[in-house]
């Protein structure tokens, strides 16, 4: 299926209810995968007929969406961690040098053992994600309890999070070879948020 979904972004004739209903189904499918790092612990219900065992997570769940385009991957995300307290982070890249630059942080107290899922949709030179992690890290991350998820990300975007932070988790649907002179992920699907929110 997200070969399926991503397709439909890819495609520049998806209007834009599609695209959003499509960024919505693939990110369910891509945090359901980032779902399975969080650790778990053994628990016991009383069901109406007797006690069951299963599980809960042992941890504390934080969702940080990258504004803008991260906030696609919010709505989804809320439905399976309904109790996770939200960050944010609103970076912005420069339209000509590229350069990240960080307008807005408000994130909750951390500890070192929550678990953090980072959401932006596109990983294209790593720059405004290694920006986030930077931040996250210094108001007391742990490196091996963040997940990245991403719809689609650069090779060299992916390479170079894993260069700069080994530990972080990288939950990505696809992986594609190159950008272009602007920095843009090449095939990719275009600018992400100018399509979700319709500017
Ligand atoms: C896009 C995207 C990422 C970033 C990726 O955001 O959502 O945050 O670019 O590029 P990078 O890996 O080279 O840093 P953009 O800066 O266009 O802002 P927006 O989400 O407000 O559209
Ligand atoms: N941001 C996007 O939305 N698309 C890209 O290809 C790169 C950065």
């Amino acid at each position: 299926m997200k070969d399926f979904y991503l397709t439909i972004l890819r495609d520049q004739t998806t209007a834009s209810e599609v695209f959003r209903s499509t960024a919505k189904q693939l990110g369910s499918l891509l945090l359901a995968e980032a779902a399975k790092e969080i650790p778990m612990h053994e628990a016991e219900v009383e069901t109406v007929l007797g006690t069951a065992s299963g599980k809960k997570p042992a941890c504390r769940i934080i969702l940080v969406p990258i504004l803008r385009a991260g906030l696609a991957l919010l709505p989804t995300a809320l439905e399976l961690f309904p109790t996770a307290p939200i960050g944010m982070f609103g970076i912005r890249r420069d339209e000509k040098t590229v350069e990240p630059r960080l307008y807005y942080q408000n994130l909750p107290p951390l500890t070192s053992d929550d678990w953090i899922l980072v959401l932006d949709p596109m990983l294209a030179t790593a720059g405004s994600v290694s920006l986030a992690l930077e931040k996250l890290l210094e108001a007391g991350a742990r490196p091996d309890r963040v997940s990245l998820i991403s719809i689609i990300a650069s090779k060299l975007g992916v390479e170079t999070v894993q260069k700069r932070y080994p530990a972080v988790k990288q939950i990505i649907a696809a992986v594609d070879p190159e950008l272009n002179r602007d920095k843009f992920i090449v095939p990719g699907l275009g600018d992400f948020g100018d399509r979700y929110f319709g500017t």
